[in-house]
């Protein structure tokens, strides 16, 4: 069995991973958590959304974090764009990056963006034709890959279509994503076996929710099948408010420690990373879900 040499990890925590909090978690905490990330040596990084504050109150002050959070020329802020009006928004804060968000269940998408899927990608073609004339890189991700929350029954080949749709249209990575985490190891190759069928194997990432303890056993097969690009929550935060029982995203910590077991290339310190997961636990005041950062946590430098 092969494995890629290196990878690259985008980070969800200071939005995927706060979007779903209870207690309103103040800018100069995610700013923290954002520096700190960055200190530990990740490259690219999900700041917040700005998607309508009436949806997602957590991420209403993504403008504030993105206008007093510290930039790094080799760091990429990336942010979510559902419309034109978030697009604004991602310019004028000078995003390095924006991401649209569709998805395979049309549930799904009716409860978290108000449309259907194909409505969504009418929206975000202006989206991405502004961005490609700004110079901005557009990536996308692709909800309920694995399962819909409302019980639909979503297939390999309803995942590849909308793929290959965002694909088209101009993303330079399509983020599978298992809102759910309710994929298995062969499903997970199932799936990315048709999206590689449409789209280049490259620009394909992955984003697995830990809800049913798959997450990392379905990144290895993700491995194995040759993805590179994985996406990973510190602390293993996350979940998402249109999606019931979609709990936590895998622990970036948990992530590494396999990699560099693996002698896969991250770049990213476990030791910076692993307290970083424990500087936003003790806040939200409860310890990691990750098991790596719990087993580090009285053998740290
Ligand atoms: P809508 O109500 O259909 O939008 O919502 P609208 O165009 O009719 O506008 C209604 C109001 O929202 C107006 O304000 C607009 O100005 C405002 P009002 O006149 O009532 O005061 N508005 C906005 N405000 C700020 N930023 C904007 C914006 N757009 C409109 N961009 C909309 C449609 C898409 C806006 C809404 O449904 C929404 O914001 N949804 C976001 C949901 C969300 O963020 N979900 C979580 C992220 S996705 C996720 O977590 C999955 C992922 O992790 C992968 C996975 O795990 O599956 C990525
Ligand atoms: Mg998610």
């Amino acid at each position: 069995m092969s494995y890629p040499t290196s990878v690259r990890l985008f980070e969800v925590g200071a939005r995927d991973g706060l979007q779903n909090e209870k207690e309103v978690i103040p800018t100069e905490i995610k700013i923290e958590l954002i520096e700190r990330l960055v200190e530990a040596g990740v490259k690219a990084i999900e700041t917040g959304s700005f998607v309508s504050p009436k949806w997602v109150p957590q991420m209403a002050d993504t403008a504030d974090v993105m206008a007093k959070v510290t930039r790094y020329d080799d760091v990429i802020f990336s942010v979510l764009t559902p419309n034109m009006k978030g697009y604004e928004g991602a310019v004028s804060s000078k995003a390095d990056e924006i991401e649209i968000f569709s998805g395979a269940s049309e549930i799904f998408s009716q409860k978290n963006i108000n449309c259907s899927i194909d409505e969504s990608l009418e929206r975000f073609k202006p989206v991405v034709e502004a961005a490609k004339k700004d110079g901005l890189p557009v990536r996308a991700s692709v909800s309920c890959a694995f399962g819909s929350p409302f019980g639909e029954e979503i297939t390999p080949a309803m995942v590849a279509d909308v793929s290959k749709k965002l694909f088209d249209m101009g993303a330079y990575e399509v983020s599978i994503a298992d809102t759910i985490g309710v994929g298995t190891p062969i499903r997970t190759k199932l799936v990315l076996d048709a999206v590689a069928n449409v789209i280049p194997l490259d620009v394909i990432g992955v984003h697995f929710h830990d809800t049913y303890g798959q997450a990392l056993a379905n990144l290895h097969a993700a491995l194995e099948v040759g993805i590179t690009r994985l996406d990973s929550s510190v602390a293993g935060l996350g979940g998402c408010p249109y999606a019931p029982g979609a709990t936590g995203n895998v622990a970036t910590e948990d992530i590494v420690y396999m990699l560099d077991g693996m002698g896969i290339e991250s770049g990213i310190d476990l030791n910076k990373l692993v307290k970083t997961a424990w500087f936003i636990s003790d806040f939200l005041g409860r310890p990691p879900v990750s098991s790596v950062a719990k087993a580090l946590k009285n053998k740290l430098d």
